[in-house]
């Protein structure tokens, strides 16, 4: 019995321990992405990164509620985000880039896509998400492993951090007068990416008048 749960737990740990390095992948090479643009187009995409590997609770949590028994295998073939990265852009056309970039590295499968920034959810959420597999160099050779990958802008972020705090205090209840504030502010998250887009462009037409080299933006 300790035996067979002490093996359990090195079962758990070697298998978590996998989506790390799959976590170390995708930021390496979100990075020399983020790196080669700014280079080439003098731009920077991407503003900031955030990952995290799902804690053990979340997972078993998440596994019941699909009544799901907890087993590793359970996990791989049911669970997209044990890894999860989320990148955070400047402006909404980035997010395409990004995501363009993405999909023209050929060591990356590409799993799935779900727009919601051109189909926003009902309660307002904006954030391009990707299922990717990406794979990890082993000792025992290469293990391709699953990462969701949210892209949304700054504007998209901070709407989506306060809902998401509001969600969990109402324990997904929210009170009507706070959903529709939500969708208000939602609105407003897309008039202010909008505006931006187009105060960014403006500066680059008068660059290109000036013969500036550079796009700063
Ligand atoms: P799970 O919800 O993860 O089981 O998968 P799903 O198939 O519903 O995926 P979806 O792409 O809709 O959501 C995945 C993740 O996006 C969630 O775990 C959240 O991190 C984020 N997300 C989705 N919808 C919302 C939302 O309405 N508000 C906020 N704040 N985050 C959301
Ligand atoms: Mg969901």
């Amino acid at each position: 019995m300790t035996n067979d749960f002490h093996a359990r737990i090195e079962e758990w740990k070697n298998f978590l321990f996998i989506y790390k390095f799959a976590l170390d992948e995708i930021n390496t090479k979100l990075t020399i992405l983020n790196d080669e643009f700014q280079f080439v187009h003098h731009h920077n995409p991407i503003e900031h990164v955030k990952s995290r590997i799902k804690s053990p609770e979340s997972i078993m949590d998440k596994l019941q509620r699909k009544g799901l028994e907890v087993t590793t295998e359970n996990v791989k073939d049911h669970i997209n985000d044990i890894a999860g990265v989320r990148v955070t852009c400047s402006f909404t056309t980035d997010i395409y880039k990004i995501y363009e970039m993405i999909k023209s590295q050929d060591d990356i499968r590409l799993i799935d896509v779900k727009d919601y920034v051109e189909n926003p959810k009902p309660n307002g959420y904006k954030s391009l998400h990707l299922i990717v597999e990406i794979p990890v160099f082993l000792s025992k050779g290469p293990e391709y492993m699953r990462v969701e990958i949210q892209i949304r802008t700054i504007a998209m972020d901070f709407w989506a951090s306060l809902e998401h705090k509001i969600y969990y205090k109402f324990e997904g209840e929210i009170p009507e007068k706070l959903s529709n504030e939500l969708k208000e502010a939602a609105d407003i998250v897309h008039y202010l990416d909008a505006k931006m887009i187009r105060i960014k462009d403006e500066v680059n037409e008068f660059k290109e008048l000036e013969k500036e080299p550079s796009n700063l933006l």
